[in-house]
């Protein structure tokens, strides 16, 4: 695996290269991030991965400066599963104006996690167009773990007419069902073992809802199952995917999700209600 770490040497690397696969991450890599890989390593010829903790997309009172970082480690992740080049810029090779040009999606970026994080798809919206400028890839692959992003992302390739096909890979699991995450780092042991309700609070409650349950009555019991155990419920809702509209009827394509924190940790899961 080569490392670039700026854009005229990863413009130089992949001069010539044709199929390429793009998976941009934050880096602490975890299987979530190497499954994506894997998908691209298996699709693509040639796998580009970006490490690049975007300080564009954390609000002021945020994880920035304690998100963690482990650059060589991350390295050896990705080499084992096959990735042929890592971009790992600074933040000044990325941002080099200091009136820089920042995208905005709207509506699909305003709700949920947007009204929560003032600005954060800005910032999300803004590196993915830069990255997919600067790489260049055929193919690009997000996690559904994060499904307000996959939207977004998926509206600014539309709108921008950018010629990149996008692949939206499922939730990694830890064994309890706690969706992967690097902030999962920042548990306590004991908001670690009350984690996994949040996913098998969906799990409940997308079942009920497939056989024909009321929403709304559904969904308020599932708050009332987490917020008893001890969660902070930011939103928990039935959406289309697409739109992120919040629906009051199951589709095929629908999708509950929910942000919780526990102990001040933000837990984002979603999970499709068909399946459950
Ligand atoms: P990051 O949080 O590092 O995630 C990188 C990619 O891994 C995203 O597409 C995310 O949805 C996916 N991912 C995370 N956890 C996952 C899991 N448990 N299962 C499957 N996929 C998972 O998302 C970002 O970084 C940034 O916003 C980024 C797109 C890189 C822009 O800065």
């Amino acid at each position: 695996m080569k490392i670039a770490r700026t854009i005229a040497e990863l413009r130089a690397l992949r001069a010539g290269v044709s199929d390429v696969g793009f998976v941009p991450t934050m880096g602490a890599l975890h299987e979530g991030h190497l499954e994506l890989m894997r998908r691209a390593r298996i699709d693509t010829a040639f796998v580009v991965m970006s490490l690049f903790v975007n300080p564009t997309q954390f609000g002021p009172n945020e994880d920035l400066s304690r998100y963690p970082r482990q650059e060589a480690r991350d390295c050896e992740l990705a080499a084992e599963v096959g990735v042929d080049i890592a971009f790992i810029p600074s933040p000044d090779e990325v941002y080099r104006s200091t009136t820089p040009t920042t995208i905005h999606v709207p509506s699909v970026s305003e709700r949920w996690e947007g009204a929560f994080r003032p600005g954060h798809f800005d910032g999300v919206a803004t590196v993915v167009a830069k990255l997919f400028n600067i790489v260049a890839p055929d193919v690009a692959y997000f996690g559904r773990k994060d499904l307000q992003q996959c939207a977004v992302v998926s509206k600014l390739v539309h709108d921008l007419d950018f010629a990149i096909e996008l692949r939206f890979i499922e939730t990694i699991r830890e064994s309890d069902g706690l969706a992967r995450s690097s902030r999962n780092a920042y548990l306590t042991r004991s908001a670690r073992r009350q984690a996994p309700l949040l996913y098998s609070t969906l799990k409940t409650t997308a079942h009920r809802i497939w056989a024909g349950a009321d929403v709304r009555a559904s969904i308020q019991q599932a708050i009332n199952t987490l917020v008893t155990a001890g969660f902070q419920v930011d939103y928990l809702a039935l959406v289309e995917p697409a739109s992120m509209d919040e629906i009051d009827k199951p589709t095929p394509e629908s999708r509950l999700m929910a942000t919780a924190r526990l102990d001040g940790v933000r837990l984002l899961d979603n999970i499709p209600v068909q399946e459950e």
